[in-house]
């Protein structure tokens, strides 16, 4: 473990256990970065309290006890301990970590099993920019995940079941099958719900057909599960083809629809209610979960199934936590849906512990992805008021990057690439740079800005540091050091570098992919600094500078590109 600030925790939590004893070796100390030394450490403050002792004598204390500490401890103010490292240390450290191929990042002890359930658009409707956002905080979190050492099982949880399959199903005998697959392919679910539900409003033979048509389906009938899979298969195709777009990482054997837990919702049902977790209600099958109640101060009910014995979300919902848990065998599971499902799943969460399904062992938790606005601060839809076709707008995204770079000199295709990844870093690194449980202004000025915590920006960071390379004739690979620490832009740097793996870490744990950003966003800016006091390249640089400050701009590259690569955010050689 590298990172400083963890190091120096420890140490300080020695100390404070040889100076006062070993009840307070789990005392935090506070160790923060500092503007007089590299950090401090504020915990004699309110140690002093607690010992009825000046926090200046506590703070002296500590220091006595670091006394071989690789840098300087002093006592300063009212009892702060501002801590200075020894550049020796430092380097000693980053060497280290340039030489680490998984450069700083440790794995998961023990590795978990991290059911992730994300994405999960809706068939019949147009996936919109909302999935757009949980489709990709999702993905960076399995990467992560997935590097840390840990098992990923990804569900897409795809809204394909339910009584709209009915009308669906008839339309597409309505206009053929050849027609109803080229429009969905094409992304036009939307249109194609439209016109059934148009049709099923004004026509009752259309109504009746429809409504058998959801009987038959139920009841697993040959030739009405062909028309369902049709249907699916071409919807289907259309989501692989955003999500090919984005450089997401689900395939379709991460596809786990509502329509797969059919068959378990009605021992669901029959458990729960031997169990007396759920009851009848009103004519439907409820589960009260305590704590959970309405205006009226009534019990809230999770109805599980309708007065008319159809099965519904919740149902679908308690089956499947059932099944994670059991037959995925989840430590964690994850649920990175819309923040307005909140109740949804807190309801969920709560029954299934009632009904001893989701143990102690097992976490679930519903990671909140925010609201997408549009510029006015309403909800995200085009000016004529339809949600927004998703598939367009990565597009947009893609065309505009491409006339930011088209007076750049590069070929067709070169260009090409370039554009496709500038367009979907811009969009991904917006959704990851900000919490994702906050709303924001989907603004493609604001993402596609090469000035900012930006993709774009980032983006070239790196290919800045490439093109160094390129011009030193130099394999970043190949740049060893030794790394000597002169000016202060190099310290901060380097300093800074050792955090990496501490973030990751972080990250993982709290589900917050922006931490990351925010490191990887500090980092460009400390190397910019750096570059611009620091020459590398110039004439008159002695060889160990040079060499040192090379393997500076490699290590900085490596964590640059790494931490992207962990986002999801694709990094092009030059820009
Ligand atoms: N299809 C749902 C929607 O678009 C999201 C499903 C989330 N996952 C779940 N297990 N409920 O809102």
């Amino acid at each position: 473990m590298t990172d400083p600030q963890i190091v120096l925790t420890e140490r300080v939590q020695q100390a404070l256990a040889n100076a006062f004893g070993s009840e307070y070796a789990d005392a935090d100390p506070l160790i923060r970065p500092s503007q007089f030394a590299d950090f401090q450490a504020n915990v004699a403050m309110s140690l002093g309290k607690r010992l009825r002792r000046a926090p200046r004598e506590v703070a002296q204390a500590i220091a006595d006890q670091l006394a071989d500490f690789p840098g300087t401890v002093e006592v300063s103010g009212p009892g702060f301990l501002n801590i200075t490292l020894d550049p020796a240390w430092i380097t000693a450290e980053a060497t280290e970590m340039l030489a680490d191929p998984r450069t700083g990042i440790g794995t998961a002890t023990p590795p978990q099993r991290v059911v992730i359930d994300y994405s999960a658009p809706n068939a019949a409707k147009e996936m919109h920019v909302g999935h757009l956002r949980t489709t990709i905080v999702g993905d960076a979190m399995a990467r992560i995940y997935e590097h840390l050492g840990s098992t990923v099982v990804r569900q897409n949880h795809l809204g394909d079941w339910g009584t709209p399959f009915g009308m669906l199903i008839e339309h597409l005998l309505d206009i053929g099958e050849e027609a109803a697959v080229a429009q969905l392919e094409a992304g036009q679910g939307t249109e194609y719900y439209q016109a059934a539900r148009a049709k099923f409003d004004s026509d009752e033979s259309f109504k009746t057909r429809s409504r058998q048509r959801v009987t038959t389906l139920q009841s697993g009938d040959p030739e009405t599960m062909r028309l369902w899979h049709v249907f699916m298969e071409a919807t289907i195709r259309y989501f692989n083809k955003v999500y090919e777009m984005l450089g997401v990482t689900l395939t379709d054997a991460d596809i786990a629809g509502e329509s797969m837990y059919n068959s378990m919702l009605e021992k669901t049902c029959e458990d729960l209610e031997a169990m007396g977790v759920a009851v009848m209600s009103e004519g439907a099958l409820c589960l009260f979960p305590p704590g959970f109640t309405g205006s009226d101060d009534k019990p809230l009910p999770l109805i599980i199934r309708k007065s008319d014995g159809g099965y519904g979300y919740a149902s679908t919902d308690m089956a499947a936590i059932r099944y994670r848990v059991d037959d995925l065998k989840a430590d964690r599971i994850l649920y990175v849906v819309g923040a307005d499902q909140a109740l949804h799943f807190r309801m969920v969460f709560a029954a299934a512990e009632q009904a001893g399904w989701l143990p102690d062992s097992v976490s679930a938790e519903h990671v909140q992805i925010g609201m997408m606005l549009g510029k006015d601060g309403r909800r995200f839809k085009t000016r004529s008021g339809e949600s927004v076709k998703l598939m367009e707008l990565l597009q947009e995204a893609v065309d505009r990057a491409g006339v930011i770079i088209a007076d750049r000199g590069y070929d067709e295709e070169t260009k090409g690439e370039i554009a496709h990844a500038v367009g979907m870093g811009a969009v991904k690194y917006a959704d990851l740079s900000i919490s994702h449980d906050s709303e924001y202004v989907f603004d493609f000025d604001r993402m596609l800005n090469f000035a900012g915590n930006t993709g774009p920006y980032m983006q070239y960071a790196t290919a800045r540091i490439r093109s160094i390379f390129r011009k030193a004739g130099v394999e970043p690979e190949s740049a060893r050091g030794p790394i000597v620490l002169g000016v202060p832009a190099e310290r901060a740097l380097a300093l800074h570098l050792l955090g990496f793996g501490a973030v990751v870490d972080q990250v993982a744990a709290l589900v917050e992919p922006h931490r990351l950003s925010a490191f990887l966003f500090e980092t460009a800016s400390l190397f910019s600094t750096f570059y611009e006091e620091c020459p590398v390249l110039k004439e008159g640089v002695d060889a160990e500078t040079r060499a040192s400050r090379l393997a500076l701009c490699a290590l900085t590259l490596r964590v640059l590109e790494t931490g992207l690569e962990l986002l999801g955010v694709p990094v092009p050689d030059r820009m």
